[in-house]
């Protein structure tokens, strides 16, 4: 009997292949997806939104936070030339990313110096172009921030996956705790956009 296979089924070891989960040479290799929160506060609701995420990722896609956000020195054109090893570790982590996923807290009507601060690091090295990135907020009265966040990843180039983009009210409660997720299968939906949207642009690219 002749199967019909749909494009995304196809087994080989092109690039759409190997970015869409499928099987390599005998290994797996999933899309990876990096976490950046713009807090350091430990009970950060945008933190646990992103930190919910690796939960409901699809098959063969993985969520990781990126854990060093507050390790980075404040931005300093004069170092550039000697690059910190704490910036090397997010510019090599989003290099080897397929897709972001930022959340950060407004300040003032702005985005948090410390989601700033790591993404003009990364302005020079260009790292962000053309990647695909998600922008979550933990806060949805918030709206400055993530207005912000836009501007400033389009002028890095950045390639905005808006269709992946999700506003959920995370609450903690009175010691700090995450409450549940509010709506787990708008984050899925969330998740599979980002999926769907990579395996769409692997088969363009490969076509
Ligand atoms: C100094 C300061 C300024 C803030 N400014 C705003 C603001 O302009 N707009 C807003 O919606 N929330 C504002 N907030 C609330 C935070 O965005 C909110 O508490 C958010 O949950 C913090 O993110 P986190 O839980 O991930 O740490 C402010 C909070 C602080 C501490």
């Amino acid at each position: 009997m002749m199967s019909v296979r749909s494009p995304l089924l196809v087994d080989s070891d092109d690039a759409f292949a190997v970015k869409c989960g499928r099987k390599a040479e005998g290994m797996l290799i999933p899309l990876t997806v990096l976490a950046l929160s713009g807090s350091l506060r430990r009970a950060s609701l945008n933190t646990a939104m992103l930190t919910m995420a690796a939960g409901y990722a699809p098959p063969a896609m993985s969520v990781t936070m990126f854990a060093g956000m507050g390790d980075l020195p404040l931005f300093n054109p004069d170092l550039e030339s000697r690059e910190p090893w704490q910036v090397a570790r997010l510019r090599t982590s989003i290099a080897d990313a397929d897709a972001l996923l930022i959340a950060s807290p407004e300040y003032a009507h702005g985005v948090s110096g410390v989601m700033k601060n790591a993404l003009d690091w990364m302005v020079a090295s260009g790292v962000l172009m053309g990647k695909p990135v998600a922008l979550w907020n933990a806060s949805p009265r918030a709206s400055h921030a993530i207005a912000a966040l836009r501007e400033t990843l389009a002028v890095m180039a950045a390639r905005l996956v808006d269709v992946a983009g999700l506003e959920l009210l995370i609450e903690h409660d009175s010691v700090g705790r995450p409450l549940p997720n509010p709506d787990e299968a708008a984050m899925r939906r969330a998740l599979l956009a980002i999926k769907a949207d990579l395996c769409q642009q692997g088969r363009s690219s490969s076509s």
